[in-house]
């Protein structure tokens, strides 16, 4: 990273014009510091959704939007998902480099002993409507974690973090499981030191004691993949969340319970779940989808093609391209179709040859075929959002971690543009 080398000049009504460092990034991306704006003129800058904003300096994720590239710790996605499993991808993410066979061996095994759910905390289940949303348990459950675990409040960062951040990445997958169970008025089935991360999810979620429940190999592959594409996205909505509420010096598992709050939202994880939604009507009402098309093109109708465009790619999401063949590779093993899949190709087809979407780079994003996957491989609708979850824990852990390493640690506290009533009196009630 490069700062003072150029300047920007800003020319402000009654002052004189300011210069202004720029910021040479390593991949040649340039922003303009306006740390000192403030201080210097009296000025603020106005950015709804921090469109034009960093917010940080960051090296754990790349994304080029107009290229349609995404790396991790400057590995392409498309090479992490062909050669690493999930928990590669996650010690990568957290500690910065893959670990090499003795790493691997001892972060599984740090995994595999922080899988259990304290038993107290197993009674909470029961006590949720059946009908609950899963997201509401897994955003509770996860910052009881800390009453559970208060010993994490004081994590130094260097002795204790491994133990952490493996026991989050290990519980946050027995917690959702658990939460299926509950829905389903089962009894939990706790991990075994028998089976790798995504096979004990499965065993988790769906082994019987009255009929053989087999692990396929092909759905523990398609389970790794898919929580690989989840794993970061640099400073998306729940990760803004992550490092705001971190910022305070709120503790990890509050600060990652913030995060999936922020990804339950329907403009933001919960897309996978309303990508199925909007399928599953249109399948069932007989829409076409050159209507859907038109009914997301109508500014007058709020109708909007979920799992259709992103804030930073203007071109193919490179998960939405795995997804994609990863969703037919999956479906259509052993001649089996899925009518759903079917609607969601042409939807593509149709969308991506209208102007409507040329003209914005509107194009699937990552949402648009995990739910037909997670559909697949068993896993009910509503809890689409939770192996979301799953996928992203890792990048919300480091950048967590980034934070507290970060020199320029201050406490996330955006200004505002004010725009209410001047001072006012306050009248006695009788007059008011
Ligand atoms: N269907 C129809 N029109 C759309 C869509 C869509 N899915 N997405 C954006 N537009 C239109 C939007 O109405 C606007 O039109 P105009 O310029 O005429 O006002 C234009 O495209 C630009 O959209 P925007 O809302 O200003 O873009 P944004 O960067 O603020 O929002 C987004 C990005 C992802 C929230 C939005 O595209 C969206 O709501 N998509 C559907 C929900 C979805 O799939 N979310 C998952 C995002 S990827 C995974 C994740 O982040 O979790």
């Amino acid at each position: 990273m490069e700062i003072n080398k150029e300047f920007a000049k800003l020319s402000l009504p009654n002052q004189e014009p300011m210069t202004l460092p720029v910021i040479t990034d390593t991949m040649g991306g340039r922003s303009i510091d306006i740390r000192s704006l403030r201080k210097d003129t009296g000025f603020i800058t106005y950015d709804p959704g921090f469109v034009n904003t960093g917010s940080c300096t960051s090296s754990i994720c790349y994304i080029d939007g107009e290229q349609g590239v995404l790396r991790y710790r400057g590995y392409d996605i498309e090479d992490l998902v062909e050669h690493c499993d999930f928990v590669e991808v996650a010690y990568l993410l957290v500690k910065g480099e893959l670990p090499n066979v003795k790493e691997r061996k001892r972060y599984a095994d740090l995994l595999n002993n922080e899988s259990l759910l304290h038993y107290d905390m197993q009674t909470f289940f029961r006590q949720y409507p059946a009908e609950a949303h899963p997201m509401s348990i897994l955003a509770a459950m996860s910052v009881s974690l800390s009453a559970f675990y208060p010993e994490m409040d004081d994590i130094d960062p260097e002795a204790q973090i491994d133990f952490a951040v493996t026991r989050l990445i290990s519980k946050i997958r027995t917690i959702t499981a658990f939460t299926y169970r509950h829905m389903k008025g089962e009894d939990f089935v706790n991990p075994s030191y028998k089976y790798s991360y995504c096979e004990n999810f499965l065993n988790m979620m769906f082994k019987s004691p009255v009929i053989e429940y087999v692990i396929d190999p092909l759905h523990v592959k398609a389970l790794n993949q898919l929580l690989i594409l989840h794993a970061d996205h640099e400073q998306n909505c729940s990760t803004t969340a992550v490092r705001l509420i971190g910022s305070a010096e709120a503790n990890l598992y509050a600060s990652v319970s913030a995060g999936i709050c922020a990804l339950w939202g329907p403009k933001h994880g919960g897309a996978n779940q309303a990508v199925i939604e909007m399928l599953h009507q249109a399948h069932i009402e007989k829409q076409s989808v050159k209507e859907m098309v038109e009914m997301a093109k109508d500014k007058r109708n709020p109708y909007l093609l979920m799992g259709f465009g992103h804030r930073v790619y203007k071109t193919f999401d490179p998960r939405a391209k795995i997804a994609k063949s990863l969703c037919k590779a999956v479906i259509t093993r052993n001649g089996h179709s899925d009518p759903l899949l079917d609607m969601a190709m042409e939807l593509e087809e149709v969308a991506l040859s209208d102007d409507y979407f040329k003209e914005r780079n509107l194009y699937p994003n990552v949402d648009f075929y995990t739910g037909l996957i997670f559909r697949t491989l068993g896993i009910p609708t509503n809890m689409f959002t939770c192996m979301f979850a799953i996928g992203r824990l890792p990048g919300w852990i480091a950048h967590w971690l980034e934070w507290k390493k970060d020199p320029y640690q201050k406490i996330g506290r955006p200004r505002q543009v004010y725009d209410g009533p001047q001072g006012r009196t306050v009248k006695t009630i009788s007059e008011r």
